[in-house]
């Protein structure tokens, strides 16, 4: 079965086409990130007309990748929530006049449980075996920290979620405080490269006997950090950029290794754009491999937004499949 998937939540274009569920065929992502960082965030009109501008370009491109015609497509799926709304509806009005024309199913799937199934794609010549269920899974990304239960596809049980700002989302606003530009996440990695065994500590609230998360307090511990220490001679970006990383990613390691204990899960899958900071996936790997956990996490394209985790996890969707 090929299914075609149409990812347009945010500042990603992307049309992809997977084969039953786990093989890519083509996976076309064009981005509009650039044209935001001079304002330091998304801004949702820019992203909303790029999307308009690029999405039959990016499709002909997926088609023509996958080395397919319309005519092979069985059903597309398409991201309907959550996501900025404009982005959203090139998606969805795209997809419903596809569906329509061609006369095959539109699948409806939640972006957030998506970026998890990213773990069961695979390129043609990959072979290796999917993840196996019961697993716990945690997804990090610019707008959702949420951590799941799954026990079978396409079933997501929430178990907890951040109470405020999104693990990425404090990324992007540090990285705003310490100047060091939009994405967030990608310019904190590179710095705290350099900052490494930094005497500063900062911790992010651990609300204990949940799953739950919350990082808007140690964003207003580097702010004040900064604020009343930028000025010391020994004051170094680096250090703090790499104090933050760390922070972060030891209550993300933390939570999912409570998670996985309480639930005697024997899989972890981790997604979304943070899971690409090569810190956590260290740190994951490591704690994960110490408690004989089977962990996995997408290859770095797989984890920022992309249309085959759409169309894969689409597959698992026929019950919510409707006929346009
Ligand atoms: O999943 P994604 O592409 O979009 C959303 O669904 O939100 O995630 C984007 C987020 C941004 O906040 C970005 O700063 C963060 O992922 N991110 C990273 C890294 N690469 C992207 N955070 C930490 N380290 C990275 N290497
Ligand atoms: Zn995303």
């Amino acid at each position: 079965m090929n299914i075609l998937g149409v990812e347009t939540s945010c500042d990603e274009t992307s049309v992809a086409v997977v084969q039953d569920g786990r093989t890519i065929l083509s996976n076309v992502v064009v981005s509009s990130l650039k044209e935001h960082s001079k304002y330091g965030g998304i801004i949702p009109e820019i992203a909303s007309r790029r999307q308009l501008e690029c999405i039959h370009a990016v499709s002909e491109q997926a088609l023509e990748k996958a080395g397919l015609k319309l005519s092979d497509i069985d059903a597309v799926a398409v991201t309907t929530h959550p996501g900025l709304i404009g982005s959203l509806l090139v998606g969805i009005s795209f997809s419903r006049a596809l569906a329509h024309q061609l006369g095959i199913p539109l699948i409806e799937v939640d972006h957030i449980q998506a970026h998890l199934y990213a773990n069961f794609l695979r390129q043609p010549d990959d072979q290796s075996p999917q993840p196996q269920l019961p697993a716990v899974g945690l997804v990090v990304s610019g707008g959702h920290t949420t951590m799941f239960q799954v026990e079978t596809l396409p079933h997501f049980k929430k178990l907890g979620q951040t109470r405020d700002d999104a693990a990425g989302e404090a990324f992007d606003k540090v990285a705003r405080i310490l100047q060091l530009g939009y994405p967030g996440g990608p310019a904190i990695q590179k710095v705290a490269e350099s900052g490494k065994n930094s005497e500063i500590q900062f911790t992010c609230a651990a609300i204990p006997d949940t799953l739950d998360f919350s990082f808007s307090g140690i964003k207003t511990a580097v702010l004040y950090h900064h604020r009343d220490h930028q000025n010391d001679e020994t004051y170094r970006v680096d250090q703090v950029a790499y104090a933050f990383q760390e922070s972060v990613t030891k209550v993300l390691v933390d939570k999912c290794m409570d998670a996985c204990a309480s639930l005697q899960a024997c899989t972890l899958l981790v997604g979304g754009g943070v899971s690409a900071n090569t810190r956590l996936r260290e740190r994951m790997m490591a704690a994960a491999q110490a408690r004989s956990i089977d962990v996995h996490i997408p290859p770095m394209a797989l984890c920022l937004d992309n249309a085959a985790m759409i169309a894969g996890l689409g597959y698992h969707l026929n019950g919510k499949v409707r006929q346009e």
